[in-house]
């Protein structure tokens, strides 16, 4: 894939790395954001079917990324609504459990310990221990699933230091023992392939600021069939099956739409995010997931060797992604004054616990990852 700067508007004097925080927004999102805003200057254009259409679409896009089915699709403000939707409908028997990573992103966490709490269970926080490296971890979640495990929650590319866990092998050892795999797949899906079927994951749920390039404030989740009879934690009338009828609608309707259909937030026909959520998710179909991961990978690689020979700490290779990293740096770096240089150099990046985290995408060159190498060398003593 050739660079893809100047379908965005970044300021062409920043090196922006920092696509794991907000995404730069693409110009056709920008330009389906506005004309949607322009919709609603003329009402008497907007039809029954505009409520459902745009949703319609995106979660046809949004499965299509994943391999799901589109009415296993669900439109959600945020990660912490969607875990909610999923969490709410995983029963607890005496004695089960919910496993989490340690540092999982709040959302994620709140969510399991809230679980716990209702239902009095344990939660099980996996790899506090200091120094453990990526596949001892992988090794420690894979240990503690068993027949007393009701979830495990857990993020597809952890947030701050860039693990990307192995669902694959964990969905089949949950699927063995009948305990449910809730992904956080805000940090990776969108830039690195993922497939509900093919790892056997329960519910992903994304926002989509990030890695999905769409606006903030909009999130998309997937919820197996195995939750199409759960409670809704609202109750909203765009969810009937009566719904488009809007003459009818006090001719109340029991059913929920297909599928996923009642997880919905209310209100899902957001005429300006849902456009340029449109217009994101095609774009990133049109590149493709894997070629996204491989335009990273062909910029980081310089990164890594670099990392290798100062000893700067970064996830083993197996456990990596090329699109978000944690950089954990040798004591020889001086950190405040790294920081420092990364400002004065307009070199964007996000500090997350004691690592740097870099996270590239095809706006990006390797002058920008140049840019890293150099500050860190400059800052070493
Ligand atoms: C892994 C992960 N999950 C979720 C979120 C956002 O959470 P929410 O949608 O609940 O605001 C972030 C934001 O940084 C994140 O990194």
């Amino acid at each position: 894939m050739q660079n893809q700067k100047s379908l965005f508007q970044l300021d062409p004097d920043v090196h922006y790395l920092n696509c794991a925080y907000l995404s730069p927004q693409l110009k056709s999102v920008e330009q389906a954001g506005m004309e949607g805003m322009k919709r609603k200057n003329n009402p008497m254009y907007i039809k029954a079917h505009h409520f459902f259409d745009d949703a319609a679409e995106v979660k046809q896009l949004f499965g299509q990324m994943i391999n799901a089915k589109a009415q296993q699709v669900a439109i959600i403000p945020s990660t912490s609504y969607g875990f909610a939707n999923a969490l709410n409908n995983v029963p607890c028997k005496k004695g089960q459990h919910i496993i989490c990573v340690s540092e999982e992103f709040p959302s994620g966490y709140f969510a399991a310990h809230q679980w716990a709490k209702t239902h009095d269970a344990e939660l099980i926080t996996i790899g506090t221990e200091a120094n453990i490296t990526a596949s001892e971890w992988h090794e420690k979640i894979m240990d503690k699933i068993n027949d007393q495990t009701a979830a495990v929650l857990i993020s597809s590319v952890h947030w701050s230091n860039g693990i990307r866990f192995k669902l694959k092998t964990i969905g089949a050892k949950c699927k063995m023992l009948g305990a449910k795999l809730i992904v956080d797949g805000t940090q990776s899906v969108g830039a690195y392939p993922i497939n509900v079927v093919e790892e056997n994951i329960d519910v992903v749920v994304c926002a989509a600021y990030k890695w999905l390039m769409g606006p903030y404030a909009t999130g998309l989740a997937y919820y197996d069939e195995s939750f199409n009879e759960g409670k809704p934690i609202e109750e909203s009338w765009m969810n009937r099956t009566n719904a488009m009828n809007f003459s009818q609608l006090a001719n109340y309707d029991h059913h929920y739409t297909e599928g996923a259909g009642r997880y919905n937030v209310g209100q899902n026909a957001n005429m300006i995010q849902l456009p340029m959520m449109k217009a994101a998710l095609s774009q990133i179909l049109a590149w493709e997931v894997s070629e996204i991961q491989y335009y990273c990978e062909s910029l980081m690689h310089q990164l890594f060797d670099f990392c290798n020979d100062i000893g700067a700490e970064v996830v083993e290779e197996d456990f990596r992604s090329n699109h978000l990293v944690g950089i954990a740096l040798p004591e020889s770096v001086d950190f405040d004054e790294l920081t420092h240089c990364f400002q004065t150099r307009n070199i964007i990046s996000s500090v997350r616990g004691s690592r740097i985290r870099i996270s590239p995408h095809v706006y990006n060159t390797q002058n920008d990852i140049e840019a890293v190498i150099d500050a860190i060398s400059i800052c070493s003593k």
